[in-house]
């Protein structure tokens, strides 16, 4: 589904990745984790278009991806969430879905916000679509809800449903139980689990969260400084001993 291939990206002198390497098949949840500044935002940036990498290559489902623009990626199948919540939060949260939706056939979330024409805005099919995107992430009561009031627990879940709404088949969650409490993380995870198993999609997560990502990842890899540490099951990594020194070693710091 996806290959990424030799990846190197430094901002100024910096070596935010240092070839990197790895692949991730159809219907895997694969999980990007390490510790804070390790480069794992970076590779979301840089498989979706917004960073240009010094080497490397990046394939989704065969076809190489690096020249193309951001909402030309996205339109290749490609959608992800933000580290930092990010919903419009003066609308309600099924706009926000509308707005993924309107993003998706138009190119640009900013242009997307700006431009929704209101003959668009009360078209039946559209809304239906975004109805449905939100009972699927457990938010179809609180449709009308203005965004900025929901609980954090749900705001991350509504991103999920706009990222959704550009119909993707590879999903980018960027710490989708960051400051989360245990209640709202276990949702989250069963969402990610249903996506997978229900949706057929293919999951790239980056979390902090231990729990979550030894509970639904089928492999992990372990990035450090902006180079593999380690990859295996979640098993094989707790065990690991480079894993175990990365992480002591960031908590002394
Ligand atoms: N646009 C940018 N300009 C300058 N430096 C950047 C930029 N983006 C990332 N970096 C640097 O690259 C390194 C990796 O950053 P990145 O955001 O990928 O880390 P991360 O693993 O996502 O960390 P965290 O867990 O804190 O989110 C950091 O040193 C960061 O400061
Ligand atoms: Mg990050």
């Amino acid at each position: 589904m996806l290959g990424v291939e030799g990846l190197s990206i430094s901002f100024g002198g910096l070596a935010a990745l240092s070839a990197l390497s790895f692949e991730v098949a159809e219907r895997e949840i694969f999980a990007l984790i390490g510790p804070n500044g390790a480069g794992k935002s970076t590779v979301f940036n840089v498989v979706t278009g917004l960073y240009r990498p010094s080497a490397g290559r990046v394939r989704f489902r065969g076809q190489d991806l690096l020249r193309l623009p951001p909402h030309r990626i996205a339109r290749r199948g490609i959608a992800r969430t933000f580290q930092n919540t990010e919903v419009f939060r003066q609308l309600s949260a099924l706009d926000n879905v509308l707005i993924g939706r309107h993003a998706h056939l138009r190119g640009g979330l900013v242009r997307g916000a700006l431009g929704l024409p209101s003959v668009w805005r009360e078209e039946a099919g559209a809304r239906a679509v975004a109805r449905a995107l939100l009972e699927r992430v457990g938010l179809a009561e609180v449709a009308g809800v203005e965004a900025g009031s929901l609980p954090l627990g749900s705001q991350k879940r509504l991103e999920i449903a706009r990222a959704l709404a550009a119909e993707p088949r590879l999903l980018l969650l960027d710490e989708p139980a960051g400051g989360l409490n245990p209640t709202e993380t276990q949702a989250v995870m069963e969402l990610i689990r249903r996506l997978r198993d229900e949706g057929g999609l293919t999951v790239l997560v980056v979390e902090h969260d231990m729990e979550l990502v030894m509970g639904i990842s089928d492999r992990v890899l372990v990035l450090n400084y902006g180079r593999r540490i380690a990859s295996g099951s979640p098993r094989e990594i707790a065990a690991d001993p480079a894993v175990i020194e990365a992480y002591l070693g960031s908590e002394e710091a």
